[in-house]
């Protein structure tokens, strides 16, 4: 296990301005890195109020020998790329970062990387496969023996492949660059290597194809070796999605590998051993596995020590050698899929002898470690998994279409048996265990949470459970669905990448976790898939649906790559995006001359699961089309294109214009009159002053006459609350978080929803389950409510020219019945903290805002002018400035530094 998804502790006992959290690429001391000119950063802390960084300097060596000096700049930048001739091919780096204070005081802190394969022709590697010509042990797919299984018939075993060598010479360091079609785990003398799951992950195959790399200096030594890997079929060649039709093979008919070990020696000469067809395979233990429909383990087939020297593979058969065409390949460059955590079970329940049902007490996504004790050879264990029970106890699945979400496991015999699936992944909460002999315990199951290992960079927390229940429920849905790709959903048979979906949740997700490189990856797949004519298909990597350009949906062609430069500040995301944003709106644009999109609106799902109401769909549409052009626009500003900002400005103002002519009558009541239909209006600023303060009085008497309950689906929620407060309404938006009737995120907490539902009718009291053809439990959209816990409750945000939260805000917004709220963010400069607490009529506010960034401060009160800091007047106060104050809020401006306000309340 590598992490509970906690964020980590901040660096303490400094003793001045100090460089930590070093990243290569955004990651921690990588291997394999893709590119010869790196980004460098680091974030900074410090004990002293006002400290900042006046210079940086940057080192990058090489076996000790500076290979680059940035020499000493007076920025306040904490990244840098790196500036010297570009980085070598397969090479270890040490790089030193120095920042000074403005004192002159010098302090240092030093990381690693080491470079991937860059050159084609370095690839010794060809893919090899199962050969069923020659193979002698072919063993057909296994019948599970199930009623679905019929289909299952193209799913072939996973295999085992193996490949023993002699090394003469001691070796110095040892790297194994694997990847697969298909999944791979491989092994070197008996070990795991590394600890990464479902790789190569998920990517657009036909064109990107990733590749990890792993240290293996300490597993390899002079003598015989033998390194192998289990390959499965994962998203290559297994089942994807709902097409039953199409089914598996998306991408291949059968799994190939493809693997380079590199070992250096100290006389500095290197052996390669690389996939060829001195390789051998054959079936193993298990006998079945597929992403969506489980995994069959059959410990009578265990192979022994397989991947270990002295083993005897003489019955084993030689891998088809398909060749080395490795044009696909591409470095890793993000954080591969882990188990970060590991879940007691809570409960076991008996339906019957041998039947058990065993409760997580959490909705997730992963799968069961079984052990089983007791077992006679040849007994079949069977592990279906669930969301939710059935009112008579049994297991609900439903919901989960033609995912089969089943496990097998056939005993040996042996008095103490574990098992844990490897190449599937389930959704649920609950497991019934069918088989099991005995009575099994709560000791016997544990729930293994795999999820992309994006770095944890938020919490929030505050005095109300409901809310904290609703934070770790938004927070559940993203790990639940940020396997590999951002999913809609990780139980049924679909989990793949709804470009609304992303998008609408990615600010939300940045508050909790490093999600830079995770959404560079997939953007990366949404290039390759943009068509011709520049429009963007409904799912990335584009598998399954024929749908492209759908409002919302396509409209994450400019959404993400402009929320990942405003929240990360690296500009790069911004020049690769470039070509995507402008084709994008370019193709709605030829289709809608006069700038209202009605054509060319593919599925169009309007305001996507929203309750009782229908958004206009020419409302949503155009609203996002002018979001869209918006961020064109900027982006353009930002890469120095003066004419196309030009362009795109003048066009988002024509567009605006077009929206108000055509949509909002006298009035000011827009088309539709639904609450999202307002709310994009307000939150993409498409409307003037006067029908700016008429839309957020009609959005306000809709709530009012609906009881202040909300309507909105998945293009609105998220918008509700930032929007209500914006506008002076931030009772609403917190009777809204408070709500526990139907539909509310409370009504689903009060019903023990421990992820996000998909929609908000997923269960009710009065139909019991929602429509069975889409209900999922652990879709996270509606969840998007999280970026106002953070921005607004606990007020971390930033300024609207602010790239990189440099120009922080911090605005906390005491209401509803909580007295206290507590969040802290990983900034790219370092980290920010906000905790405010309403006791006996005062508010105190502390907030650190780390070096590298200033707030302008909102302390709301009842008396402006008593506002104290750390028991003096403002004006007294170290790192202050006030600025001019409201009735209602003291005004300040904050250098870095941790501050405690209090004031009347
Ligand atoms: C998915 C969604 C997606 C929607 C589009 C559903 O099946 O689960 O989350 O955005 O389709 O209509």
């Amino acid at each position: 296990m590598t992490t509970d998804w906690v964020l980590s502790e901040p660096p303490t006992e400094l003793t001045g301005l100090t460089a930590y959290d070093l990243r290569c690429e955004h990651r921690v001391d990588p291997l394999g890195i893709g590119t010869a000119r790196p980004r460098l950063s680091w974030r900074l802390a410090s004990p002293t109020r006002g400290d900042r960084q006046a210079a940086f300097r940057v080192r990058v060596l090489r076996d000790g020998v500076q290979v680059w000096d940035s020499g000493w700049r007076d920025e306040p930048s904490t990244s840098v790329d790196h500036g010297g001739a570009p980085l070598t091919s397969q090479t270890d780096y040490t790089w030193q970062v120095e920042v000074r204070d403005a004192a002159g005081r010098v302090s240092g802190a030093e990381a690693s990387f080491a470079t991937g394969i860059f050159h084609d022709d370095e690839w010794e590697a060809h893919w090899i496969e199962h050969d069923y010509e020659t193979d002698p042990y072919f063993e057909p797919p296994v019948d599970r023996a199930e009623p679905r299984t019929v289909r299952q018939a193209t799913i072939a075993p996973p295999r085992y492949y193996r490949r023993s060598f002699e090394l003469t010479q001691p070796v110095t360091r040892a790297r194994l660059y694997a990847t697969a079609h298909g999944l791979y785990q491989f092994s070197a003398n008996g070990q795991r290597v590394g600890n990464d799951e479902l790789t190569p992950g998920w990517t657009d195959y036909r064109e990107r194809v990733a590749y990890q790399t792993y240290d293996v200096t300490d597993v390899l030594r002079e003598g015989e070796n033998v390194i192998g890997a289990v390959l499965g079929e994962g998203w290559w060649s297994g089942y994807v999605g709902w097409d039953t039709r199409s089914h598996a093979h998306h991408y291949g008919k059968k799994p190939q590998l493809l693997a380079q070990l590199v070992v250096d020696h100290p006389d500095g000469s290197r052996t390669v051993v690389a996939t060829d067809g001195r390789w051998v395979e054959r079936v193993g233990p298990i006998r079945f596995a597929d992403l969506l429909m489980g995994e069959s383990y059959d410990a009578r087939h265990e192979l022994g020590d397989w991947s270990s020297p002295g083993y005897d593979a003489g019955e084993w058969a030689p891998a088809g050698d398909v060749g080395g065409d490795v044009s696909t390949l591409i470095a890793m460059t993000t954080e591969p899929v882990r188990v970060t955590s590991e879940l007691p079970a809570v409960a076991v329940t008996a339906l019957a002898p041998g039947r058990f049902i065993v409760d997580l007490g959490q909705n997730l996504a992963g799968r069961v470690r079984l052990r089983v004790r007791g077992a006679q050879a040849g007994d079949r264990i069977r592990l279906r998994h669930g969301e939710m029970l059935q009112a008579d106890g049994e297991l609900y699945t439903a919901n989960l279409r033609t995912a089969d979400a089943t496990d097998y496991f056939v005993s040996a015999g042996a008095a103490d048996e574990f098992f844990e699936p490897v190449f599937t992944v389930h959704g649920f909460r609950y497991v019934e265990v069918d088989g099991y002999p005995g009575e099994l315990t709560v000791e016997d199951v544990a729930g293994r949470v795999l999820h992309s290992d994006t770095p944890v960079a938020g919490r929030f927390e505050c005095s109300d459970p409901g809310v904290n229940q609703l934070l770790s429920n938004i927070r559940w849905g993203q790990r639940g669905n940020f396997v590999s790709v951002p999913t809609d959903c990780p139980q049924r048979d679909e989990r793949l990448g709804w470009t609304a979906d992303a998008q609408i949740f990615l600010p939300t997700a940045a508050y909790q976790a490093d999600v830079l490189t995770f959404f560079e990856n997939w953007f990366a797949d949404l290039a390759v898939a943009q068509t011709d004519e520049g429009a963007i298909p409904d799912v990335i990597p584009h598998v399954i649906t024929g749908r492209h350009g759908t409002p919302a949906w396509a409209d994450a062609a400019t959404i993400v790559p402009w929320t990942l430069y405003r929240i990360y500040g690296d500009e790069r995301v911004l020049r690769t995006a470039w070509p995507v944003m402008r084709r994008w709106v370019d193709y709605v644009h030829r289709a809608n001359p006069d700038l209202i999109w009605r054509n060319r609106t593919s599925g169009h799902y309007g305001d996507w699961l929203q309750v009782g109401v229908k958004t206009d769909r020419d409302v949503l549409a155009t609203a996002y089309f002018a979001r869209s052009v918006e961020f064109t626009a900027a982006a353009a500003r930002v890469l120095g294109l003066t004419d196309d900002a030009a362009k795109y400005g003048a066009l988002h103002d024509e567009i605006a214009a077009a929206f108000v002519a055509e949509f909002v009558d006298a009035e000011g009541k827009i088309r539709g009159d639904t609450q999202t239909g307002y709310l994009l209006a307000l939150a993409f600023g498409l409307l003037p002053e006067h029908a700016e303060q008429a839309a957020v009085k009609h959005l306000v008497a809709d709530l009012e006459r609906r009881e202040r309950s909300l309507t909105t689906g998945f293009a609105g929620v998220a918008l509700l609350c930032p929007i209500l407060t914006k506008y002076g309404y931030a009772d609403l938006a917190y009777d809204l978080l408070h709500d526990d009737r139907y539909p509310s995120w409370g009504y689903s907490i009060k019903h023990g929803a421990t992820t996000i539902w998909e929609r908000w009718d997923g269960w009710t009291e009065e139909n019991g389950f929602g429509p069975v053809a889409m209900n999922s439990f652990n879709h996270y959209s509606l969840g998007s409510v999280g970026e106002w816990l953070y921005g607004d409750v606990a007020g971390i945000s930033q300024s609207e020219q602010s790239i990189g939260f440099r120009d922080l805000v911090v605005k906390p917004r005491p209401g509803g019945r909580l007295t206290w709220a507590e969040a802290s963010y990983d900034i790219p400069s370092g980290r920010v903290s906000t905790r405010w607490e309403l006791s006996d009529g005062t508010l105190t506010l502390d907030v650190t805002i780390p070096p590298g960034a200033d707030a302008t401060i909102h302390i709301p009160t009842k008396d402006p002018d008593s506002t104290q800091e750390s028991g003096r007047p403002l004006t007294e106060s170290e790192g202050l400035t006030p600025l001019d104050s409201t009735p209602d809020t003291t005004l300040c401006r904050a250098a870095p530094g941790t501050y405690r306000f209090t004031t009347p309340a």
